[in-house]
């Protein structure tokens, strides 16, 4: 009797749902063009189901800050949720979503977010890391391969890619981003957005992206993570916002806001760039989240006073969705209810939500990305190794190759290979890794044996840990490093000391890997120093001292054998830096692209811009990495030495050749000084470059092509133009490249 009645109970359910879906759908038709389908779903909606729809909660999976709320099974059920982030796998989403469209009054579907950042489970180099590849092409596809991942496993939304622009190696987040340079950083972003977006957010193999930190994140103050940002409107727009423009150009879904204040007012409460720039200058049509519970923060920023308030100027200000701060779901209500938010303003926001919904093809299928068995085709798959493999080998830069020391012989016959991230799985997915599995991880130890086979003696031991003051382990190492050929040594910062929450005030190696280090060059071994870490190091005495070195950062699941290509000359390294590498702390910031000041340095005189105690050059300038093959610059050239507005690009070319020894790529790298300006102007910017591949002894002429567009900057009126003056242009392989000529633009 009791199951008969839980039939019938069950058929009227299904009844009740089968038409609330019937009428959903009949009015949501996929042959309706979407801003109409979004308009069914909202006459449908109570205020209510609106700011649900607005309220992003996470699951209770890995967080990444205090959690406010628990039972958010309730709150998807009440419909008081839109969205959900941390949550992930096919069939834990596919229950959740169920939840959703079954057990709702509308049925709307969730949206699943997550930090996809540098992969899902297959895992690519650290973005930092990644970007010192310069291969726009091959950044796409780990974003594109991050994607298929994700989108098999329940997601449709990526926190990434974070665009801001970092200067500041004592930050950790420097980790996450494409460096210090914002037309490059610009370039990265749309390659990302591409990439993760794919060409139709329909299909299921695509994820929204999302443009973060906005804006100006990257500016904290003495590099300390969430600290203020106090800089002028003309940085922000020229140094800053471009790449969050350029993501947004490429169609970018959402936007995130950063957890700083800029002009005073923290970004989530700040009207000027929600509206006023993102909606008004750049007609951005997606939504934007705020960070983990900023709008709640604005109380301690002191802008506010309370979480209410906080909610109202949030609002007001242009934020859609509240990420884990709960006050749109435990004020907005009152706030319209009081006149203090329109009904008005709270539809746009849920349109701005819904439209994306619709795009993802969510209405037509909610569990379309939650497909078990194409998660287990997809994640790990051969080819995204085969990329990741690849892609991580792009990004490793050559800081150093003493006497030819690399690339190391096959033929070698004992190789020791030491120091705490030599056979260490766990840091080389680096921060923010997904959902990675660190036990996947090729260790650089597996890598080298793997390449070397059997046959060749590979000895190992730590030497010493990351941190700490231990040196019981040198003595060990020494002795293994009598005994060999050759010394690679692998040593940084554990994953941790990067990312979020994660600012160093000292970015030397930390603990006494350094003396493990000056211990084994000691030894008059050709010693390989393989670093491995999230930000620039200050590293003077490895920079003068290291036989060879080799920046790996974190390179993710295929770290060791990416490493191993490199050292055994398998692939020739074309990796260039894509932020300076201090040579103390005390230089911070430095950057390529500064100011020349009334007193450029003048080594002969006191009076002049510098130092007592360091010189004003970085220990690698921005761009900087060599390869197992010299490179050769020559003829460079314009077509014309004067052009202007409207006339065709200028044409600039450049002869490079490879002098050999080997194959090989090289970044080629175009910068742009503008002479006069009605303000003061960089003492160089890049504005192009070129990775090429030239075979041993192989020359190829280059052409870049620049417009006066290309020359623009804000003037002294804050207004966007290029002025008539002679330009110097600067062709080569780092921001220092000598070979120049000039051309006037009337
Ligand atoms: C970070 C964001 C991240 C978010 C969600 C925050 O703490 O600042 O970058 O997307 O958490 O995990």
């Amino acid at each position: 009797m009791k199951y008969l009645q839980f039939i019938g109970l069950a058929s009227v359910v299904f009844l009740i749902h089968a038409f609330k879906l019937e009428d959903t759908f009949q009015k949501t038709a996929p042959a309706k063009p979407i801003e109409e389908r979004v308009d069914s779903v909202m006459k449908l909606m109570t205020i209510e189901d609106k700011i649900g729809q607005m309220t992003l909660f996470t699951s209770d999976w890995a967080v990444t800050g205090p959690t406010l709320r628990e039972g958010y099974r309730d709150d998807i059920k009440a419909g008081k949720v839109g969205a959900i982030f941390n949550a992930h796998t096919a069939a834990y989403n596919r229950e959740l979503q169920r939840i959703a469209v079954e057990e709702t009054r509308l049925g709307i579907p969730l949206l699943f977010g997550y930090d996809v950042i540098h992969g899902y489970k297959t895992i690519f180099p650290v973005p930092l890391g990644e970007s010192a590849s310069w291969d726009l092409e091959a950044m796409e596809k780990s974003a594109r391969i991050a994607a298929i991942e994700a989108a098999a496993a329940g997601l449709h939304w990526t926190f990434a890619p974070m665009v801001d622009i970092a200067r500041d190696p004592r930050w950790g987040r420097i980790c996450e981003g494409a460096g210090e340079d914002t037309y490059l950083g610009a370039r990265i972003a749309e390659a990302r957005v591409k990439g993760f977006q794919g060409d139709d957010l329909s299909k299921d193999n695509t994820l929204i992206a999302c443009a973060k930190h906005y804006a100006a994140y990257g500016a904290a103050q003495a590099g300390r993570d969430y600290h203020s940002v106090d800089i002028s409107e003309r940085v922000l727009r020229e140094t800053y916002l471009p790449p969050f423009m350029a993501a947004q150009k490429a169609g970018v879904r959402t936007f995130m806001t950063s957890f700083n204040e800029l002009f005073g007012v923290p970004a989530s409460g700040s009207r000027f760039l929600l509206t006023d720039v993102l909606r008004d200058e750049w007609g951005f049509d997606g939504f934007v989240v705020t960070d983990y519970t900023s709008i709640n923060e604005m109380v301690y920023h002191g802008i506010v006073a309370n979480d209410k308030d906080a909610a109202e100027l949030s609002l007001n200000a242009g934020v859609d969705m509240d990420m884990q701060g709960a006050t749109y779901y435990n004020y907005l209500l009152q706030l319209v209810r009081e006149g203090r938010i329109s009904v008005t303003r709270v539809n746009e926001s849920v349109r701005r939500i819904l439209r994306i919904k619709f795009e993802l093809g969510l209405f037509d299928d909610p569990y379309r990305y939650s497909d078990t068995e194409r998660e287990k085709a997809r994640v790990f798959a051969p080819e995204h190794l085969e990329a990741a493999r690849d892609i991580a080998r792009k990004s490793i830069v050559l800081l150093r190759n003493e006497k030819n020391t690399l690339p190391l012989s096959k033929q070698i016959r004992t190789l020791a290979v030491v120091g705490p991230l030599a056979a260490n799985q766990r840091e080389l997915i680096g921060s923010w890794s997904g959902a990675g599995d660190y036990k996947q991880s090729v260790s650089l130890l597996d890598g080298i044996k793997t390449k070397l086979g059997a046959g060749v003696k590979v000895l190992h031991t730590e030497g010493c840990a990351i941190t700490g003051q231990d040196k019981t382990g040198f003595k060990n190492a020494l002795a293994l490093a009598k005994t060999a050929e050759a010394i690679v040594v692998a040593v940084g910062e554990s994953a941790d000391m990067s990312g979020e929450a994660a600012s160093r005030s000292d970015i030397t190696l930390p603990g006494v890997q350094e003396e493990l280090v000056k211990a084994l060059v000691a030894t008059g071994k050709p010693v390989v120093v393989v670093l491995m870490n999230g930000r620039p190091l200050a590293i003077p005495w490895l920079a003068e001292n290291a036989p060879a070195l080799l920046e790996t950062w974190f390179l993710g699941t295929q770290a060791g054998h990416a490493i191993a290509d490199v050292l055994f000359g398998d692939y020739n390294p074309s990796g260039k830096l894509t932020v300076t590498f201090p040579r103390n702390v005390g230089q911070v910031p430095i950057f390529y692209n500064a100011k020349n000041t009334g007193r450029p340095m003048d080594p002969q005189n006191k009076y002049t811009s510098k130092y007592l105690d360091v010189p004003n050059t970085p220990q690698f300038p921005f761009g900087f990495g060599l390869s197992y093959s010299k490179f050769e610059y020559a003829n460079l050239k314009t077509d014309r030495s004067v052009f202007n507005t409207d006339s065709s690009p200028l044409k600039v070319t450049c002869t490079v050749r490879n002098l050999g020894p080997y194959d090989g790529e090289e970044v080629v790298q175009l910068y742009v000084k503008d002479r006069v300006g009605s303000v003061t102007r960089p003492v160089r910017e890049l504005k192009g470059f070129q990775k090429i591949f030239l075979k041993n002894g192989e020359s190829k002429t280059l052409t870049f092509t620049l417009t006066a567009d290309d020359l623009k900057f804000y003037n002294r009126d804050m207004i966007w133009t290029a002025e008539p003056g002679m330009f110097d242009l600067y062709v080569g392989a780092d921001s220092n490249a000598p070979l120049t000529t000039s051309v006037e633009l009337r």
